[in-house]
């Protein structure tokens, strides 16, 4: 009977699904099985009654012991199984779902991708320049020579082979000029450098788009009906703008544009410093000097150019009260931006 017990432990344990374990079982314990025939096949007149009795609790015994055996082998089967499907099912339809999370565009982004499309809108081509630029383009095509005081105002990035990182968008207007010639309409957006100390209100990486027009007959009228066009859309909203003057070299006249304080109406605010009005994007008639540069006859053409600050158009938009929340990598800030545009 040890024996038997023997093979069947291996019988059992070679066993890897439930169909052989049952096979198992019937070999052993089923009507003909060995357990099951091992009383049959004894012939019991041969024994006394005191080794009758001790075969009967033997036999039981290994009975009772095979069952168990087999129980045990036949519920790990069956869990593999279920492992088993479950694995090459893939799915289980009756299990909760996995809570995906959608990352968010950045806002800036956001503002960058809706203006693309306002000015596409508007029959504007959309450009790409360099972040490491000449200084011809970033400067002298600008008409801001090497000894000329607007450099200082924009503390530069300078490389150790003599170019620099662009400190504004404005250096696509005379390549773009050189590539693709009149008439043209074209944005370029992107990011720009200065070496600036950071603060609330200032970083030394932001982003801007500039804008370019230039045909013949192009005046003032065009650049406000442009930029109010534009600013009605992002604002959702008829705005009103204003002009004052502004000093840029590149531009003849230059102006600073204004929008009329969206919070508060005009009436003064925190936000516009009780002004009733926001500074929103420098902008001006193109110097005929920087038309030249683009081999362009300035007494034939004429355009308008803006340079917006996309970091501040984001924070108009969505109310972000510090920069530096953009460059921050605080999901909790990003959280807030929708997934898509
Ligand atoms: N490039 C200027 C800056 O970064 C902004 C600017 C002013 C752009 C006037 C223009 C413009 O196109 O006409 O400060």
């Amino acid at each position: 009977m040890d024996e038997i017990l023997e093979q069947l432990r291996r019988d059992v344990a070679a066993a890897t699904d439930s169909k052989q374990v049952e096979q198992v079982r019937v070999k052993y314990l089923g009507r003909k099985g060995i357990i099951t025939t091992l009383a049959k096949n004894t012939d019991f007149s041969r024994l006394s009654s005191e080794e009758k009795r001790s075969f009967g609790q033997r036999l039981n015994a290994l009975k009772s012991e095979a069952e168990q055996l087999l129980k045990e082998a036949l519920e790990k089967a069956k869990a593999a199984e279920k492992d088993l499907v479950r694995k090459v099912a893939g799915l289980d339809l009756s299990l909760p779902g996995i809570d995906r999370r959608l990352g968010s565009i950045h806002p800036i982004a956001l503002v960058q991708m809706e203006l693309e499309e306002i000015f596409q809108g508007m029959g504007f081509r959309v450009l790409a320049g360099y972040e490491v630029e000449l200084e011809y383009y970033n400067f002298d095509a600008l008409n801001i020579p090497p000894d000329h005081p607007a450099r200082d105002m924009q503390d530069t990035f300078w490389l150790d082979n003599g170019m620099l990182l662009r400190t504004h968008t404005s250096a696509n207007q005379v390549r773009a000029l050189e590539t693709y010639g009149v008439p043209l309409r074209a944005i370029f957006p992107g990011r720009c450098f200065r070496n600036e100390a950071i603060d609330a209100s200032h970083e030394n990486t932001f982003y801007q788009l500039e804008g370019l027009l230039v045909d013949r007959d192009i005046s003032v009228a065009h650049l406000i009906a442009v930029m109010k066009t534009l600013l009605s859309q992002v604002f959702k909203r008829e705005v009103t703008v204003r002009l004052r003057p502004g000093f840029f070299p590149f531009v003849e006249p230059g102006f600073e544009l204004d929008v009329q304080c969206l919070i508060c109406g005009g009436k003064g605010c925190a936000t516009c410093k009780q002004t009733g009005w926001i500074e929103l994007i420098p902008c001006g008639l193109v110097h005929p000097k920087v038309l030249e540069f683009g081999r362009v006859d300035p007494n034939i053409y004429s355009g308008f150019a803006f340079g917006m600050g996309l970091t501040r158009m984001a924070m108009m938009e969505f109310g972000i009260p510090d920069i530096r929340l953009f460059n921050s990598g605080d999901i909790r800030f990003y959280e807030q931006f929708p997934a898509a545009f």
